[in-house]
């Protein structure tokens, strides 16, 4: 049953939840402009790697992460498991949260922008994407757009969301919360900024979402 409403539809992966973080605040932001919003998480099921993300914090963070480079430089795909609100329906608006893994888009978002019910997903839709990272957003950006026009989307333009502190630092603050699951204060023995979305930016992405709405709830808009 169709509402007559503009729906959208909201996609996400998330292992330290940042990308939930943003799609919840964007959801409340649509529902509350008049869309219908349905929230979509991708499971990522691969037997080769979903141990080190079946538990938070990480057992050996930094062994964890390095363990995932090989996979993600050679831009492998893996087994995930998608809800069927993911799988094909009549959207007026797709938004892909896409975490970033070793410079690019993390591999159960990958997985599932090539799948092909992901076509009949997108295939004349309009969608867009969020990039959650800790510094490096622009090659996830292009991956999620290519991908997904590839399967017959209209690519809207997206937003990137990168954490605080500069090269060194980002990362320290990283490994400490992948390990630790606290944010602290320093880490061996160096000062470090506090690592994922912070209130300004899920903010921001509140206002990312009225713009997005502001489209769909305009006849022609996308
Ligand atoms: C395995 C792994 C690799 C990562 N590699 C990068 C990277 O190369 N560049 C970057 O900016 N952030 C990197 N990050 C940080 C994530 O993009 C960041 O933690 C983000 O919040 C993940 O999204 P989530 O919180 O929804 O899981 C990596 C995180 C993990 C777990």
């Amino acid at each position: 049953m169709t509402t007559g409403r503009p729906h959208v539809l909201l996609v996400h992966y998330t292992y330290t939840q940042q990308a939930l973080k943003m799609s919840d605040a964007m959801a409340g932001e649509l529902r509350e402009r008049g869309c219908e919003v349905t929230q979509a998480a991708i499971e990522f099921t691969d037997a080769k790697y979903v141990d080190r993300f079946k538990r938070f914090p990480m057992s050996h963070a930094f062994l964890d992460v390095l363990g995932m480079m090989p996979a993600q430089v050679r831009r492998k795909t893996g087994e995930i498991r998608v809800p069927p609100e993911a799988e094909g329906g009549a959207y007026d608006l797709v938004c892909v949260f896409s975490p970033t893994w070793w410079l690019t888009t993390c591999m159960p978002i990958r997985s599932f922008l090539k799948l092909p019910t992901t076509g009949a997903l997108l295939d004349g839709t309009p969608f867009t994407d969020v990039v959650v990272c800790r510094r490096y957003w622009g090659n996830n950006h292009r991956t999620v757009r290519d991908l997904g026009v590839e399967q017959g989307g209209k690519y809207v333009e997206g937003i990137h969301f990168a954490y605080a502190g500069g090269q060194i630092r980002s990362l320290l603050s990283l490994i400490s919360y992948l390990g630790s699951g606290e944010y602290r204060e320093r880490f061996v023995g160096v000062p470090i900024p506090r690592t994922n979305l912070s209130d300004t930016q899920v903010e921001e992405g509140r206002a990312f979402a009225r713009g997005l709405a502001e489209r769909v709830l305009t006849p022609a808009g996308v």
